[in-house]
């Protein structure tokens, strides 16, 4: 396939094909940092949503393999003038991308560019649909930290309902065997989640009791139109992952949470700092598993 759009089209082989790819990545990052894997390559980035994690390491990731990268902001692009979504790509894609790394409010956004253009088109977050390189940066981080993911408890807490970092890796881990739970006030839980073979819980200490993994989610104001239920202070009291509360995950449990951090809300920053923590090393992740992507399209274009 020459797109990137979820991680609900891919096989449990072709996840392992990006996870050992940025395993070697993570090579070229520790050492020399460059190199010219991706000359002659082009790159380019049209993000209609806020990002600093994904964004910025999609440039690092083209950059350090040695593609040319290019960013259409979209605040003082043709776009704010009403240029269509369709035309914005066929665009970028005359200029001689390769590569276009996208982001959109709209669910199935990046599907719909994908079906106009012969560039590869890899979803940087479409809606409350997926976010596939955060799932694929979370199983590497994962992977680099727990012997397989078969039979491993991970417990993803927070605002299920709107948050595509949760559907893009319970689509993920179930593939990898994992045993997925979810944790939220019921209303930041989607009806009938179950049905994505997870159990959904309504007490977070239920939840991390015995979990290998426990993920904290960013609270989406920004999706949740008619305010917050329950409260900022509410859901810290009930649902905050703190030091306690990771006591009752297994001794050797690891802390997630993909950025950015409302702190003192879904983590105290003592969480978030302390030692089962791989916070920062999802970050230094994420910049391995989108090098391994643009790698593996870009070959395939050949
Ligand atoms: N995790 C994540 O997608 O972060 P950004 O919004 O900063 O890209």
């Amino acid at each position: 396939r020459k797109d990137l759009l979820g991680i609900k089209d891919l096989s449990k082989e072709e996840i392992l094909e990006v996870l050992d790819t940025a395993k070697e990545m993570k090579k070229i990052l520790n050492g020399e940092k460059y190199s010219q894997i991706l000359k002659g390559k082009t790159v380019v980035t049209i993000f209609f949503e806020p990002s600093t994690r994904t964004r910025l390491s999609f440039e690092m990731a083209a950059k350090y393999l040695g593609a040319h990268y290019g960013n259409i902001e979209v605040a003082t692009s043709s776009v704010a003038k009403g240029e269509s979504l369709i035309d914005t790509i066929r665009t970028v894609e005359m200029m001689k991308a390769d590569v276009i790394i996208t982001r959109h409010n709209m669910s199935g956004a990046p599907h719909l560019m994908a079906k106009y253009t012969n560039a590869s088109i890899i979803n940087a977050g479409d809606g409350i649909n997926e976010h596939p390189t955060q799932a694929l940066l979370d199983m590497m981080t994962i992977r680099e930290k727990k012997e397989s993911f078969e039979g491993l408890k991970v417990a993803i807490i927070g605002d299920i309902m709107h948050s595509r970092v949760a559907r893009s890796n319970i689509w993920g881990l179930k593939k990898m065997g994992a045993e997925v739970r979810v944790a939220g006030p019921s209303t930041l839980m989607p009806p009938a989640i179950e049905k994505l073979g997870v159990k959904a819980y309504y007490n977070v200490e239920e939840a991390i009791e015995g979990a290998d993994v426990v993920m904290g989610l960013r609270i989406q104001l920004e999706r949740q139109k008619s305010g917050l239920f329950p409260s900022i202070d509410e859901y810290r009291e009930y649902f905050g992952i703190n030091k306690e509360r990771m006591k009752l995950a297994k001794p050797d449990a690891i802390l997630m949470h993909p950025g950015p951090i409302n702190r003192n809300v879904e983590l105290t920053s003592e969480a978030a700092n302390d030692k089962y923590s791989v916070i920062e090393e999802q970050v230094t992740n994420g910049v391995a598993v989108r090098m391994a992507l643009l790698k593996i399209l870009c070959e395939r274009r050949n």
